[in-house]
């Protein structure tokens, strides 16, 4: 492989969207921040430069980081934040992996306005398991707010509040023609007629799973989480924070006399409000015919796609299903057949005391756990703590494999529903095989949340709504194509089962992508231990890896 270098300079910037100018922290000046595009293989060297009053870090998000965690990025899991002023170079090689993910700042609410494209192609003269497209075009979603974020994070933690919604959701940072002054801000796709895109979705929202449909036209879902799937037609895409799905658009065979909406639009399950709007775009065509002179007067058509409802769960439930590895004979799914470990978590939201230094009503605030923990985050980085044998007063080993009281957890709320906190890991040894049930509950309120787990792909097995039962559900596994990927949506009053190998040593974090259940505490880690050969350990770190 090629060894690829870039700068990404930390800097504000100032940027107008609805109708206001404010400065916003970004890479390089650009909102989305730039495009990494790499081949399987290479090694990529990324010169981070903080020049700004935050600290920052940034994560390869589904980049496996085999054996290189030093770089994978989140704040006080792998590496203490970049300080004002202060530079850090990720270095690592994107191995058996191709295909799109995404970069995304990994501290505080900084993914706001920092994430951008990592595009994966395969390695030279390797082709696609499906037809070549005439382009490739990366979709980034993303939500816009008018308030500073950072401000209005730090205030919501501190008070028990839930910050605000998102003014705007955007593609490829425009909130498209249905917002105030934004006729401007609008993505446009030029295409011409009869001929393959590819488009690389990918949803770098902070709190919304979105609904993706473009008007009059076919999408044909080829990749999810940067691994190939069985190709399967739907008329809209479902992704939730942190996915990533390469469709292909075929556009039709004669220019019509119509330009398409393309339109992204959240899908909402929870007890809370969302924001309910909708970011779009526009298909153009290169030379419609009404274009030429004898048609001067008639308008181009413009027409519009049907999202499902906000809240079309069974939508949901039946898109995600869809998704299977391709698993031929080139690109096997390696779905591990045997289980080491088993763990059963809850995933959901509850109450928590507030601490000395929040001023919150009844002294209790909204809070989100998993097997009734809710993540504190360390001072100082687990990794190095690991790593440096340091862990005593960073962070305890017990984290529960069981939820600690068991209760109908899709039923109604059981009496007491405070959770504890901690910084409570996973110790797990170095290539077990891990089967994992995510459970929802609905102590709150029944929600899907977008679980992210560094480090691995993993296959999803099997989902169902209400409680999981060991005794039937294990039947319903499919071990032979399950989807392999980095994030799944845990069903809203359901679960979901995963199984990976924990191949790569070092502390790997997982979490709810809604930015607000990581805010409130919906994280763990796992530990994985070095292996006894020489290629199942994890080296030591950069000598320029920040401190705390
Ligand atoms: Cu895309 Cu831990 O995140």
């Amino acid at each position: 492989g090629t060894t690829r270098h870039y700068k990404f300079d930390i800097k504000l910037q100032n940027v107008t969207r609805l109708c206001q100018t404010k400065s916003i922290v970004t890479v390089n000046g650009q909102i989305p921040g730039p495009r990494i595009i790499a081949r399987e293989g290479d090694r990529l060297v990324i010169k981070v430069v903080n020049h700004v009053q935050h600290n920052i870090t940034i994560h390869w998000h589904g980049v496996r980081q085999l054996r290189s965690g030093w770089a994978d990025g989140p704040a006080y899991i792998t590496q203490c934040p970049i300080q004002t002023g202060q530079v850090y170079v990720y270095n690592f090689t994107l191995t058996g992996q191709r295909g799109t993910l995404f970069w995304h700042a990994h501290i505080s609410w900084l993914r706001a306005t920092l994430y951008g494209p990592l595009v994966i192609l395969p390695k030279r003269h390797a082709s696609y398991p499906f037809p070549q497209p005439e382009k490739e075009v990366p979709i980034i979603f993303g939500e816009w707010w008018k308030v500073d974020t950072e401000k209005m994070i730090n205030q919501a933690m501190s008070t028990g509040s839930a910050p605000n919604l998102s003014d705007a959701f955007t593609i490829n940072g425009l909130p498209g023609p249905l917002h105030n002054c934004s006729a401007k801000d609008t993505f446009k796709l030029k295409v011409k007629p009869g001929k393959t895109y590819l488009l690389r979705l990918i949803n770098a929202a902070l709190n919304d799973e979105l609904f993706f449909s473009i008007a009059n036209h076919t999408l044909t879902v080829v990749e999810a989480d940067a691994v190939y799937v069985k190709p399967f037609k739907t008329h809209t895409v479902l992704i939730t924070p942190g996915q990533t799905t390469n469709v292909l658009l075929r556009t039709k065979s004669k220019s019509p006399n119509a330009t398409f909406i393309m339109a992204a639009r959240p899908y909402a399950t929870g007890p809370a409000t969302f924001d309910n709007t909708t970011a779009t775009g526009l298909l153009e065509y290169e030379n419609p015919s009404v274009s030429k002179a004898k048609n001067k007067n008639k308008k181009l058509q413009l027409l519009k796609p049907v999202l499902p409802q906000f809240n079309d769960t069974s939508f949901a439930t039946k898109f995600s299903n869809k998704i299977r590895s391709l698993n031929s004979a080139k690109f096997p799914a390696k779905v591990p057949k045997t289980v080491d470990r088993r763990f059963f978590f809850t995933v959901g939201l509850g109450i928590i005391q507030c601490s000395q230094n929040q001023t919150c009503p009844n002294n209790t605030m909204v809070a989100a756990s998993i097997n009734n923990v809710s993540f504190v985050q360390p001072s100082t980085a687990l990794l190095q703590a690991h790593f440096f044998n340091k862990s005593k007063g960073v962070y305890t080993t017990d984290f529960p494999a069981n939820p600690l009281v068991k209760f109908n957890y899709t039923g109604n709320p059981p009496n007491n529903i405070m959770m504890n906190t901690g910084t409570k890991v996973v110790v797990l040894p170095f290539n077990a095989s891990v089967e994992l049930v995510l459970q929802d509950t609905s102590i709150i309120g029944a929600e899907s949340h977008p679980l992210h787990l560094h480090g691995f792909n993993f296959f999803v097995l099997a989902q169902g709504f209400g409680n999981f039962d060991p005794k039937k559900d294990p039947a319903k596994f499919n071990l032979v194509d399950p989807a392999e990927r980095n994030t799944i949506g845990v069903p809203s009053g359901g679960w979901v089962a995963i199984r990976f190998l924990a191949d790569n040593p070092g502390v790997w974090f997982m979490h709810c992508h809604l930015e607000v259940h990581t805010s409130w505490g919906l994280k763990m880690a796992w530990v994985v231990q070095d292996g006894k050969g020489p290629k199942q350990k994890l080296p030591p770190p950069p000598s320029d890896l920040p401190k705390c």
